[in-house]
């Protein structure tokens, strides 16, 4: 199923929230768009829908920030690939461990390259001036659990 549609700062919380909410163990939910598109708003909104206080840092640096319980009320790694180069690297952070409890939601897909999560949840944001057009390709993983129209 594919859903898309325009949104602006007011409604990305709204959004945020809604697929936070829906997130379940397993989940894997990738963001992508340029530098600036709001992959790293979206994912905050979903952080605080699961119950984290507090403004989400960016995981630009760290690459891999995880949360756990209690401060959220089920493990989430945030996850910023954009200064991954070789697949080596990837190998490393073991993504796949985060799964087994917790739900991946990552920023700069891209750089995965030929591993992947054939059901995962992609959200591709574009801007359109000062707002932007989201675009989500739902798996069936995620049938009636998504939660915008
Ligand atoms: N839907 C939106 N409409 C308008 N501005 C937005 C929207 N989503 C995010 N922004 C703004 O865009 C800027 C970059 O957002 P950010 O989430 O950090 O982007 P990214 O993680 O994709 O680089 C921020 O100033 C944010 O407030
Ligand atoms: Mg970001």
């Amino acid at each position: 199923m594919n859903f898309t549609c325009s949104y602006n700062l007011t409604a990305a919380d709204r959004i945020g929230a809604a697929i936070g909410a829906a997130l379940m163990p397993g989940d894997v939910v990738l963001l992508s768009g340029d530098l600036g598109a709001g992959k790293t708003t979206l994912a905050r909104a979903m952080l605080k829908a699961r119950g984290l206080v507090g403004e989400a840092p960016s995981p630009t640096f760290a690459i891999v920030q995880p949360y756990a319980p209690p401060e959220v009320d089920l493990p989430i790694a945030h996850v910023d690939l954009y200064r991954i180069e070789e697949e080596d690297e990837l190998i490393e952070l073991g993504l796949d461990d985060y799964l087994y409890d917790g739900v991946l939601l990552i920023e700069w897909p891209e750089r995965l390259g030929s591993q992947g999560w054939p059901d995962a949840l992609s959200i591709t944001i574009s801007e359109s001036g000062d707002a932007r057009v989201l675009t989500a390709d739902v798996p069936t993983s995620w049938g009636s659990r998504w939660p915008l129209r």
